[in-house]
């Protein structure tokens, strides 16, 4: 009896002092293993100089011990898996496992952050297709076949007579015939033309045309507009200014320029002196077009305007070489946020 519960008193001493799971199974092995405490008392005990009863109450001792022994361990070891102590041995101070995250591309950044301002605005979003019709690209455009106009945009032709888009404008008639009038839409999207690469010349590019037809809608409206979704993009007040400009299915059309951002109009090497930097081509939306639309220009009226979205994001990130962005390296790709 006195054993007993020295033994019982030593191994909850030793099982408060052990401190790793290598500890507890050595505590292990002191109690219960070949040669320890508990398996030893049992080889030792001498039976033969037992009585009946002696021998009976020898098992229930020793029964009661091992039961002991085998639920005290148990229990060290339960706690140590919550144990502050247990805790403490994880390192707080290791560097984590290196999970990469995605990053967005610049061009789409300034995409979604466009398109959150439209959308708020009540402008439908259409990508339309790449691969467009002489029709929606040129013709319902109010540029017939042999209009000097077509030159202006090097088209890749297919050989069943269809094109590669050469601009986002490829969308308005057919947007007007889908949707009819009054209409707010904006069209992002790739296009396509045929152009000898450079540093600022890309065959693949993208633009965000937008499209407004409502009773009344008049220059006005296009330059609220404009300076909403480019105070949107540049987190700042944006000042514009129009010049004249042609394209045919605009009239009157415009060039739509921006103070300089880096000199504020003050002039600088940015803006050639000049205070300004030329952004994007806008107008009123001309009367044929509205025709090929089956809108009737008498009552309606529209703005468009076909932002150069590759443009646009070269400026705000200060991208200097347009063929990074179609190069895929991710090494250009992960110097932008992951979400706008
Ligand atoms: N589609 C024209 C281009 O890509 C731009 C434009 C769009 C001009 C809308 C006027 C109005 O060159």
């Amino acid at each position: 009896m006195q054993d007993i519960q020295a033994i019982q008193t030593q191994l909850r001493d030793e099982l408060a002092a052990a401190t790793s799971e290598g500890e507890l199974e050595a505590v292990r092995v002191r109690y219960l293993g070949r040669k320890g405490v508990v398996t030893l008392m049992r080889k030792n005990a001498d039976f033969s100089r037992m009585s009946a009863d002696e021998k009976k109450h020898f098992g229930q001792q020793f029964n009661q011990l091992k039961r002991f022994v085998e639920d005290q361990l148990g229990q060290a070891r339960a706690a140590r898996q919550t144990s502050p102590k247990a805790q403490a041995s994880i390192d707080m101070t290791l560097p984590g496992l290196n999970s990469r995250s995605g990053h967005l591309h610049p061009i789409s950044l300034v995409q979604m952050e466009l398109e959150d301002i439209a959308r708020a605005m009540g402008f439908l979003i259409e990508t339309g297709y790449h691969v467009e019709t002489d029709f929606y690209n040129f013709e319902s455009l109010n540029i017939p076949g042999d209009h000097p106009a077509r030159d202006m945009q090097d088209t890749y032709w297919l050989t069943n007579g269809m094109l590669l888009r050469t601009h986002t404008s490829a969308n308005q008639v057919r947007a007007l015939e889908t949707h009819g009038v009054p209409l707010r839409a904006i069209f992002p999207g790739r296009c396509f033309r045929n152009e000898a690469i450079d540093a600022s010349h890309e065959n693949t590019f993208y633009q965000l045309e937008g499209l407004m037809v409502d009773t009344d809608i008049s220059i006005a409206n296009l330059i609220a507009m404009m300076k909403t979704l480019l105070t949107a993009v540049f987190h700042r007040e944006v000042t514009v200014r129009l010049r004249p400009g042609y394209f045919p299915f605009v009239e009157p059309g415009f060039e739509l320029d921006i103070q300089c951002l880096i000199c504020d109009g003050g002039g600088c090497a940015t803006c050639k002196r000049s205070g300004w930097v030329e952004l994007l081509p806008c107008g009123l939306v001309h009367p044929r077009v509205l025709e090929f639309g089956g809108v009737d220009p008498d009552r309606y009226s529209g703005f468009a305007f076909g932002l150069g979205l590759t443009r646009l994001a070269m400026m705000k990130y200060n991208i200097p070489d347009i063929r990074l962005l179609n190069a895929g390296d991710l090494r250009f790709c992960e110097q932008f946020p992951a979400s706008v």
